[in-house]
Order: structure tokens, then sequence, then C-alpha cells
């Protein structure tokens, strides 16, 4: 941290908010964010809402398994390739509170984020996305509070994912809550460019980053490409009962093989055309 915050003169939470913006905590660390909550008597709010949602993320983890257990006996296979979950650190609430402009207190984290507990949940195919996802909607006790389709509509960068942001129940001891949960579903190929191009987004510096930016959108329609001929090849397996249909499928997954290769080396081909004649 550039600064020192001068804790001593920090009365009230008005204040000590004023105070961070001018020292500009952003990036601040673990301890810091932790002083702060001491100073404005949340350290216990603070922590029992996270643990409320980790048991959220439990909650859904589970239905989610559920989905895998059911089909992986029906269908020989699992839809969910993983399940990762995470809930979002202090720092990075800290700072995303900060960043919209609101007060870094537990009512606020708890109104105005839908990200602190997160889930993504990694398909092998695309149409299991939009299945497990109408699954997962349809179950009673889950109110969907909003649903962005970043497959059907991808982000300009060329990111790709469908994102639900629910509320879940949780049932403590005492009282029912619900809980705010974001859930990511993606496909293998949308998480290994996303994860790519988030490493990209947050390294500093970085040299031609406007060719790598160019380079991520083409691989991102690739993968589209991909993903969907993957699709294809999984309905023509899961079509093929009988041995004879399924020498025939074995040609025909073959072929489709092979023309994907085709269409994505012609692609690759005309990309690095296009970028010889710009540089
Ligand atoms: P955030 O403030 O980043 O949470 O964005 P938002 O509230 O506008 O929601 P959105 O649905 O756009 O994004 C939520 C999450 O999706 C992000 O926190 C990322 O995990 C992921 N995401 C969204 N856009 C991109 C992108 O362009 N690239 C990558 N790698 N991830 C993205
Ligand atoms: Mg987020």
């Amino acid at each position: 941290m550039a600064n020192e915050i001068d804790y001593s003169r920090i009365t009230g939470a008005e204040q000590l908010y004023e105070r961070m913006s001018y020292l500009n905590l952003g990036n601040g660390s673990q301890t810091e964010v932790e002083k702060v909550l001491r100073l404005t008597n949340q350290i216990k709010p603070f922590y029992n809402l996270m643990m409320k949602y980790d048991c959220a993320l439990a909650e859904v983890r589970t239905k989610l398994e559920v989905f895998n257990k059911e089909l992986s006996l029906r269908n020989n296979r699992n839809p969910f390739e993983s399940i990762k979950s995470r809930i979002k650190t202090p720092v990075s609430i800290y700072d995303k509170l900060t960043k919209k402009g609101y007060e870094f207190t537990v009512k606020n984290i708890e109104e105005q984020l839908s990200d602190i507990a997160g889930i993504r949940a990694i398909c092998s195919f695309e149409d299991d996305i939009y299945m497990l996802a109408d699954c997962f909607k349809k179950q009673d006790d889950i109110v969907v509070l909003q649903e962005k389709d970043y497959i059907a509509n991808p982000k300009e960068s060329g990111y790709r994912s469908l994102h639900l942001i629910v509320q879940v129940p949780i049932f403590l001891t005492e009282e029912k809550y619900y809980m705010k949960v974001e859930v990511q579903f993606r496909t293998i190929a949308m998480d290994f460019w996303a994860t790519l191009e988030h490493k990209m987004k947050y390294k500093k510096d970085i040299e031609n980053a406007s060719t790598i930016t160019e380079d991520l959108k083409f691989s991102a329609d690739l993968i589209n490409q991909l993903d969907r001929r993957m699709q294809q090849i999984r309905q023509k397996i899961d079509a093929s009962d009988y041995k004879e249909t399924w020498l025939k499928n074995t040609t025909e997954e073959i072929e489709a093989q092979n023309a994907t290769k085709v269409i994505i080396s012609d692609e690759i081909e005309k990309h690095s055309k296009k970028k010889n004649v710009k540089d």
C-alpha cells in the first residue's frame, strides 16, 4: 500500500470511508480491510454474513451434484466436467463497493453486490448448459433474480457463458435466509478461453495488447465453432443405438472431425493473411 492509514484518528464509519477514499485503499491488503471492519464494529456481522454465503454455495453445489449423479446413471456420462466455487475475498469486496460508490458496510455488501458467492459449472457441451440451467431454475426454492446469456449474445471481448443470479434459502438453527449466488455455466472450451483472457486483462503493461485482444476474439470464434462441432458429434454418438449404425456414425464422426480441422485451418490461414496485410 502506498499510504499508511492513521487509524487513531478514525472514529465513525462515515469519516472512515472519507479517509479511505482519500488514501485510496484500492488493492489494499486483507489485514487493512480487517482493521476497517474492527474499527466500525463489523467484524462479527461480516464473518456471519460470509458464513451464510458459504452455506448458500453448499446448497447450490449440492443441487448441481445431484444432477450429475442422476444423469450420469441415466446417460452414462457426467454433464458437469467440474464445479468450482469461491467466496469473494474481503479486499475484492471492499474494492468493488468503493468502485460502485458505496460505503464498506455489511448492509451494502448484501444489498449492492450479487457475486459474493460464486459457483462455476463447467460442462462438456453447450446444450447441456441450457438443459441444466433450466432444471436448476425450475426448482421451487430457487428465485431467479437475473439471467445473462452471453452464449447467445457474446460480449464484445468474445466472452461466452450463461450467468444466473439466484436466491437460495439456507436454514440456520433459528432462521431461514435467502442468499444471492452467482452461477456461471460454461463449456470447457469457454472456460479455457475466459481463463486466458482474464489473465491478460489483469496483467499490466502487456506488450502487443491490441494484437492479443484481436487474437483472443478470433480464438473465441474458433472455440464457438469447436463447441458446436463437438456437440454434433456427441448427438450422433447418442443417436447410434445399434452396432451397424454405430459403425456408420464412426465414419461420419471422422468426416465431421476432418471437416472441423479444415474449417479451423482455413480460418487460421485467412486470419494470418489478414494480419500480414495489416502488419
Ligand atoms: P462484474 O462487476 O465483473 O461482476 O460484472 P457485472 O456485474 O457487469 O456482471 P457480468 O455478468 O458482466 O460479469 C460477471 C462475471 O463474469 C465477472 O466477474 C467475470 O467472472 C465474468 N466475466 C464477465 N465478462 C468477462 C470477460 O469479458 N472476460 C472474462 N474472462 N470474464 C468475464
Ligand atoms: Mg463478478
